[in-house]
């Protein structure tokens, strides 16, 4: 870099290396950016093998009624017509859209591209193939904890 009274000039190669270090600065911080897992990425990057949730707690009331459902750790929690639970690996397995509970006969539909799974977590409808991961539940009606497990 070279001053010459009010002008400073650069030459070609160091020109050349300031806009290089500029470009990789900014394709870096759009990379990490794309790379955020905060927010409303519904995948952990890995289910916990053993969590409660709580049918009290402000986010899970919906567990109260018959039908509802919420999300959790990358599982959906649902309350069955009958009064039980089920939870399943949340995305489907076709290409990871999340699944929705559907009351009326216990099953799990993705509304991307129409698979169906049992309350088992097996694929009654494609273009699915594999099952969903079914966790084990039980309920404390006394103070109204679901746990979820392997
Ligand atoms: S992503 Fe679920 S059926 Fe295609």
């Amino acid at each position: 870099m070279k001053t010459q009274g009010a002008i400073t000039t650069i030459d070609r190669q160091e020109f050349f290396r300031l806009v290089g270090v500029s470009i990789g600065a900014i394709v870096l911080q759009q990379c990490l950016s794309g790379c955020n897992t905060s927010g409303s990425d519904p995948q952990p990057a890995q289910t916990p093998s053993d969590f409660s949730i709580n049918v009290n707690n402000a986010n899970f009331t919906v567990l109260r009624n018959a039908g509802g459902f919420v999300r959790s750790n990358g599982l959906i929690i649902a309350r069955t017509n009958q009064g039980g639970f089920i939870a399943v690996s949340q995305a489907c397995t076709h290409e990871g859209t999340l699944v929705n509970f559907v009351s009326s006969n216990n099953t799990f539909l993705c509304p991307n591209h129409g698979s169906v799974f049992s309350s088992a977590g097996e694929v009654q409808n494609g273009p699915a193939t594999k099952p969903l991961t079914v966790y084990k539940t039980t309920f404390d009606a006394s103070t109204g904890d679901v746990r979820v497990f392997i």
